[in-house]
C-alpha cells in the first residue's frame, strides 16, 4: 500500500472551486493602479469599468450587438436580475442537474411562482436538451459546479427559438466555448475561472433579451439593484460601466489584471487548453486507479473546471467520512486545499482545473491523493 509520502509537493495547493486560484502571475502590488478613493463616476473609474467590459468582450468573443454589464452581488445577482426582470412573459422551463441549477428552480417556482416546467437529473447526469421546447424561456447552468457535469455544446438549442435561453455560465466562461448565438442571457462572476475577486457579476444580453426587457414589465416590484430599464427603455449606461450602485474599484483592478493575464496565455483558446490539460491529468489518474472515478456518467459531459470525483473502493465503509478524511489529510499536508465535494453533492472530492491552476500542480498533487487514499484506508481498518 502506498503510504510513503511523495517527494514533491505542488507549488500552489489551491484547488478551490470558488473563489478560485489567482492567476499564477498575481501579486498584490499589481493592484497599485486601482482607482481607490475616487468616484467610480469620475473618468478614471468609468474608464476602468469600461475596460473590464471591453476586455470581457474581446477575450470571450462576445458579439458587438450583445450588451455586457457589471452588476451587484456576483453571479447570483446577475442570474436573479435576469430571472426577476425577464421571466413571466411566457412559460418557463427550468433545467437542473446539481445544486446551483436547483437554486434557480427554487427562485422561479417558489419565489416568483411562475408557470414553469422543471426537468432535473441526478448528480452525474444531465437533462436531455433534445426534449426541451425552446419556445419556452429555458433556464440552465452550463457547467454544474457541484456535480462536474457540463453541457458539451449548444447544438440542441435552435437558432430560431421563440423563448429566451438564460444561462448561468459562472464556472464555464473562460474555460469552455460558449455559443453566443444560442445564449440570450449569460452570467458569470469574477471569482471563478479567472481567479478574480468576488463581489460583481457579469450580465451578458443578446438583442432578443434586450427586446424582452423593453417589451415586458413583470407583475412584481423590482428592487433598484435589479432594474435594467428606465421608462421602458434599456438603461444603456449600465452596459458602458455606469453601474447601478458602487462597485469595488479594487476588485475591478484585480479583474483587469486577470484579463491581462488571460491575454498573455493566448486568450480564450489558451485558457481552454490549460483547463483541458488540467482536467485530462485527473481523467488519466482515474483511468489508472480503480478506486476513483469521475462523478459524470458520460465522458462527453465531464467538466474541465470543477472536476468531481467519487471514491469507489468497496472497502470504504462510510463514504462521506472517508472522503472528508482524505481531503483533510491533503489540507493538513498543505498539498491540496478546499477539495471536499460541495455540501449538497454526493460524497467525494472536487478539484478545480480552470486555467489559473498550473498543470504541474495537478500532477504534483495526484500522487498525494493516492497517498491520502491509502492512508485513510489503513486508518479505517485500524479503527475497525
Ligand atoms: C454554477 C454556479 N452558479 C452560481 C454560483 C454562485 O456564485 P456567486 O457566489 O459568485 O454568486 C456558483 C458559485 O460557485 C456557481 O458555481
Amino acid at each position: 500500500m502506498a503510504t510513503q509520502q511523495p517527494a514533491t509537493r505542488p507549488a500552489n495547493p489551491r484547488f478551490s472551486s470558488g473563489p478560485c486560484a489567482k492567476p499564477p502571475t498575481f501579486e498584490l502590488n499589481k493592484l497599485a493602479d486601482a482607482a481607490l478613493g475616487r468616484s467610480h463616476r469620475a473618468a478614471i473609474g468609468k474608464d476602468k469599468l469600461k475596460a473590464a467590459i471591453d476586455g470581457t468582450r474581446e477575450i470571450l468573443g462576445i458579439p458587438e450587438d450583445y450588451r455586457i454589464g457589471i452588476v451587484p452581488a456576483s453571479d447570483t445577482g446577475a442570474v436573479e436580475m435576469a430571472l426577476w426582470s425577464m421571466l413571466g412573459a411566457r412559460k418557463a422551463h427550468m433545467l437542473a442537474w446539481e445544486s446551483f441549477g436547483a437554486g434557480w428552480v427554487t427562485d422561479v417556482v417558489k419565489q416568483l411562482k411562475i408557470d414553469a416546467d422543471v426537468t432535473t437529473a441526478e448528480y452525474g447526469q444531465i437533462v436531455d436538451f433534445g426534449s426541451v421546447d425552446f419556445d419556452d424561456d429555458v433556464v440552465f447552468t452550463w457547467n454544474g459546479t457541484t456535480s462536474g457535469v457540463r453541457l458539451p455544446n449548444g447544438d440542441a438549442i435552435p437558432a430560431d427559438r421563440a423563448g429566451l435561453t438564460i444561462c448561468d455560465a459562472t464556472s464555464a466562461a473562460f474555460a469552455m466555448d460558449l455559443p453566443w448565438d444560442k445564449l440570450d442571457v449569460t452570467t458569470f462572476s469574477w471569482q471563478k475561472v479567472l481567479g478574480g475577486e468576488a463581489a460583481h457579476g457579469m450580465l451578458i444580453l443578446s438583442p432578443r433579451a434586450v427586446e424582452r426587457l423593453e417589451s415586458y414589465t413583470p407583475a412584481w416590484p423590482l428592487p433598484k439593484i435589479f432594474r435594467l430599464t428606465k421608462a421602458g427603455k434599456l438603461n444603456e449606461g449600465i452596459f458602458r460601466g455606469e453601474t447601478i450602485n458602487t462597485p469595488s474599484m479594487l476588485a475591478v483592478e484585480d479583474y483587469l489584471q486577470a484579463l491581462d493575464w488571460a491575454r498573455s496565455v493566448g486568450g480564450l483558446n489558451g485558457l481552454i487548453a490549460r483547463a483541458d490539460a488540467n482536467a485530462q491529468a485527473i481523467f488519466d489518474f482515474c483511468d489508472a486507479n480503480d478506486w476513483i472515478a469521475n462523478l459524470a456518467d458520460d465522458d462527453a459531459t465531464r467538466s474541465n473546471t470543477s472536476v468531481c470525483l467519487k471514491l469507489t473502493d468497496l472497502r470504504i465503509t462510510d463514504g462521506a467520512a472517508f472522503a472528508k478524511g482524505v481531503a483533510k489529510r491533503l489540507a493538513d499536508e498543505g498539498v491540496a486545499l478546499d477539495i471536499g465535494a460541495y455540501r449538497d453533492a454526493p460524497a467525494g472530492l472536487r478539484i478545480w482545473c480552470g486555467g489559473t491552476v498550473e498543470t504541474s500542480d495537478i500532477t504534483a498533487m495526484l500522487p498525494w491523493l493516492d497517498w491520502a487514499f491509502h492512508a485513510e484506508l489503513n486508518a479505517q481498518s485500524i479503527a475497525a
